[in-house]
């Protein structure tokens, strides 16, 4: 894989110096939902190893896995309960070894998920902050005797529900948790907390991991003096007025800045640098001089409707807040959120592949959430089948929809897992498209996909680093240029729009039944995208 790290001119005109990731394809997996090799049901490293082809053929350059580390499960894995070793129905860390080994014989680059916000309630770290009350690891965590009242030490409310505080037993103090109870926060002003993760980071770093996804790094540090939080306002992000309040002091904290910037000199020193991406709201970047991420994974599509409006006040205020060393990233769905065809295009494909076309056009990487290549919609799950435990006890939907098993082919197991397995999937196999059927057609969203990745990586001088400039067009048409010839419009309506003046030749289409490209206007169906090549 070129990079002009490497020396290698990025699109044959430039020489900045970039980190691979900015011309890569991502691809998120969920690895319980991937494919099962060992038959329990449930999806493991050595099914993801055995799915690479697939990844090659379509053509991403890496994928990150959702947590693979030890953990009770209260959320999904984003609660482990060791940093060092494997989800035991996961597989062990030879098969991530041999992942990552097979992975980088096809070019691709394995990334982690790491969570270093909290910990699981059985990390041992926690067993011994909560028992041994003058310990060496009281400090790893943040305990506060409570109110006057006898209540918490403040008002801050978990992001899962109810007070970000438990008391506990061991000391009569109560320890801090942005999310449920079995989730304690590290307190990341302790040296020793960092000196950890360093060690951590290294350990996986030496093994070949290509770098981390850092789970919720805006929210490493707190307001020290543990003020309330101001009751939210009307405009808010929803998640705010959900909770009724600002999370003002215990997200955003200026001092997560030099911890990340800390972090980024240790991937560096690597071989080939390892990469940072992070789950951030708003702009982690740093300077050029002392960055921090590489890629914020701050799913920017998440709460706003497939609508060129509020699609193009996304990118505005993105871009706006990243910085010329850094660039977006773009998810059309994640583990967290339905997906964009169920989300956006309540179960219509032609608007899942008009957004394709949307995510591999914009300026910025594209991350592709496993499934999304195919335009699957999420499955229904029957309550007693749901595995999501921290949705159940906020009372919210369970994210289990959009964290089904991929379907590889038809007949019972779907290729995920043994026929004699197919009705005893971890979480239901759904109905619907796989990845056989979608190969054979090559009208699918499967090959729309491929085709696109395809094309970014052939016209990577205009869709890689040409510049973006969002352009007028008609109501409900969001309508760009990348570099100096290729213009895209996407239409978020049903009806058919025509964009005035676009003449030149269809690179690509949404629609496999596009024939033409513009002459004098484009005319898009309902809900199409379109490439076109502009003419001089
Ligand atoms: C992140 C993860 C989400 C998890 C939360 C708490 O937002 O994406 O799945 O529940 O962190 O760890």
């Amino acid at each position: 894989m070129s990079s002009p790290r490497d020396g290698v001119p990025c699109g044959r005109y430039e020489w900045r110096v970039r980190p691979w990731i900015h011309d890569a394809v991502l691809y998120q997996v969920y690895p319980r939902s991937f494919c099962d090799a060992d038959g329990d049901g449930i999806g493991d490293l050595a099914g993801i190893a055995a799915r690479l082809d697939h990844l090659a053929w379509l053509g991403v350059d890496a994928l990150w896995m959702s947590p693979i580390f030890p953990s009770p499960l209260a959320d999904g894995g984003y609660d482990a309960s060791d940093y060092l070793s494997v989800h035991p129905e996961l597989g062990t860390v030879e098969d991530l070894a041999a992942l990552v080994d097979t992975a980088g014989r096809r070019g691709m680059r394995v990334l982690l998920d790491l969570v270093p916000n909290h910990t699981s309630v059985a990390h041992r770290w926690f067993q011994r902050s909560r028992s041994e009350v003058d310990g060496p690891y009281r400090r790893y965590y943040t305990w506060a005797p409570g109110a006057a009242d006898g209540g918490p030490p403040n008002n801050w409310r978990s992001r899962f529900g109810g007070p970000a505080w438990t008391r506990d037993g061991h000391g009569g103090e109560w320890y801090l948790h942005s999310f449920l109870a079995q989730q304690p926060d590290l307190d990341w002003r302790h040296e020793p907390v960092r000196r950890e993760f360093e060690a951590i980071t290294r350990h996986w770093f030496e093994i070949g991991i290509a770098g981390f996804r850092l789970d919720v790094c805006y929210g490493l540090v707190r307001d020290p003096l543990l003020r309330d939080n101001p009751p939210a306002r009307p405009g808010d992000p929803p998640e705010w007025v959900r909770l009724g309040q600002r999370l003002t002091g215990n997200l955003n904290q200026p001092d997560a800045h030099p911890i990340l910037a800390r972090w980024r000199r240790l991937a560096d020193g690597f071989e080939p640098p390892r990469m940072l991406l992070g789950e951030v709201a708003g702009p982690y970047f740093g300077t050029p001089e002392a960055p921090e991420l590489h890629l914020a994974l701050g799913f920017p599509f998440r709460s706003i409707a497939f609508d060129a409006d509020e699609i193009r006040a996304t990118i505005e205020r993105v871009e706006a807040q990243t910085p010329s060393h850094a660039q977006p990233a773009w998810e059309l769905s994640n583990h967290d959120e339905a997906r964009v065809c169920t989300r956006w295009g309540a179960g219509d494909v032609r608007v899942a592949r008009a957004a394709l076309v949307l995510q591999m056009t914009l300026h910025g990487t594209p991350c592709l959430y496993y499934g999304d290549e195919l335009g699957m919609t999420d499955v229904t799950v029957p309550a007693e089948r749901a595995r999501d435990r921290a949705r159940l006890h906020d009372r919210r939907p369970p994210r289990d929809p959009a964290r089904t098993p991929m379907r590889w082919s038809g007949g019972p197991g779907r290729g995920f897992t043994r026929p004699a397995m197919a009705g005893a999937t971890w979480l239901p196999l759904g109905d619907g498209t796989d990845v056989a059927a979608q190969r054979a057609d090559p009208r699918s969203t499967l090959h729309l996909t491929r085709a696109l990745i395809a094309l970014r990586r052939r016209r990577a001088e205009e869709l890689v680093w040409g510049p973006q400039e969002l352009l007028d067009g008609p109501e409900g048409v969001l309508c760009y240029r990348r570099g100096r010839a290729t213009l895209i419009a996407v239409n978020t309506t049903p009806e058919p729009a025509a964009v005035q003046g676009w003449r030149g030749p269809l690179v690509i289409g949404s629609d496999p039944d596009r024939r033409g490209g513009a002459d004098g206007a484009l005319l898009l169906r309902g809900h199409e995208a379109a490439v076109i090549a502009a003419a001089e």
